[in-house]
């Protein structure tokens, strides 16, 4: 059982891990009929990092995950609940989550599970691991976002490869007397399968190949309005002004949604973490290695707020409001 005292969660490590092989959108141009300076006017992606050949997504998971449990100063034998968010799974099952388990070691019996909320992914399993913590069901969760993306990209459909890249980051969230993790807020609407999806899948008979389906316009435009709702909603169930928002650690979809979000808080692009432009949308990835990345170079500092928040198929999103405390 938990101490009474320890009822909030707190995120005590981040890590991130990014495959080797970099693509270039000028490599890209050369496959499709696109141009770097399309892609970077309508997207701010430069370039995007994919996974090697027989590289999986479990792989990035650990890998991400053994650099948060280092970042915390834990042993991985402290782990008691493992949460992957993927959209892009190694295999039907067991899950990536109990492939990481066994990558990382842990013969703790644990409980591990996937979370499938698409580019909401990551703030979804935060929120979960949150929850179990707060109920006293955990005492120190990885809470993983992974995704090989690359492997679900159509590499002639100009109109959506040029967005995807693969990664994966994690943290340690552990019980704290405070919250580190002060609310998160979940949504999800399930009508708009026909804009964002993929086919294929277990009951569909596994049709393949199968890849990204997306209306981008018609994306890009519920996005920037449903970011600009959470972000509202956020600040109104919290009692907070935009003002007290230090740094934004948006889903790194798409540079010119992120930019509406950040006007829509009165906030400068210096405030805000970009990584869209070396790593693309990495979907569950990209909220937790833009994380790693502010935290590791020193931009994030303790006890400033944080607004992490998420759009992705389904639809879903969410967000994540988190108090930079890594010690107790
Ligand atoms: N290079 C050059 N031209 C292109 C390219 C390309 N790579 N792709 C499309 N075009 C052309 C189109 O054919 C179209 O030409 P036309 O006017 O002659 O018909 C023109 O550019 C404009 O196309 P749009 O699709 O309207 O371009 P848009 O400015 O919307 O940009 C993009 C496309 C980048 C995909 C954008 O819509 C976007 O980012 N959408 C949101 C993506 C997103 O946020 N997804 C949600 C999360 S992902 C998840 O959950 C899995």
């Amino acid at each position: 059982m938990q101490p009474e005292t320890m009822k909030y969660s707190r995120i005590a490590g981040t890590g991130g891990y990014l495959p080797e092989h970099v693509v270039t959108n000028h490599e890209l141009a050369a496959r499709v009929d696109t141009s770097h300076e399309w892609i970077v006017e309508r997207t701010g992606i430069h370039q995007r990092h994919i996974a090697a050949e027989g590289e999986m997504t479990s792989d990035l998971a650990a890998a991400a995950g053994r650099r948060a449990i280092e970042a915390a100063g834990i042993e991985a034998s402290q782990i008691d609940l493992i949460v992957v968010a993927t959209t892009t799974p190694d295999l039907v099952f067991p899950s990536t989550a109990c492939l990481v388990q066994a990558k990382l070691g842990l013969e703790n019996h644990c409980p591990a599970f996937d979370v499938q909320a698409v580019c909401s992914g990551f703030i979804y399993a935060l929120a979960t691991a949150d929850n179990f913590i707060r109920a006293g069901q955990a005492r120190c969760a990885l809470v993983i976002g992974a995704e090989t993306m690359s492997r679900i990209t159509d590499w002639n459909d100009r109109g959506n490869c040029i967005l995807w890249g693969d990664g994966a980051g994690a943290v340690v969230l552990r019980a704290s007397s405070q919250p580190g993790v002060i609310a998160t807020h979940l949504h999800a609407d399930g009508r708009y399968r026909d804009l964002l999806h993929v086919e294929g899948g277990v009951s569909h008979g596994m049709q393949s190949p199968s890849a990204v389906r997306m209306q981008g316009s018609a994306v890009f435009r519920f996005a920037v309005n449903t970011l600009d709702g959470i972000v509202d909603e956020t600040l109104e169930a919290n009692h907070l002004q935009k003002s007290d928002i230090a740094w934004l650690v948006p889903h790194q979809a798409n540079i010119r949604i992120i930019q509406a979000t950040a006007r829509k808080l009165g906030m400068s692009m210096d405030r805000v973490v970009l990584t869209v432009d070396r790593h693309a949308n990495t979907s569950a990835a990209s909220v937790p290695l833009a994380l790693d990345t502010a935290v590791r170079d020193g931009r994030i500092r303790p006890g400033e707020l944080i607004l992490m928040e998420a759009f992705g198929g389904g639809f879903t999103w969410g967000s994540a409001l988190v108090r930079w405390m890594t010690e107790e």
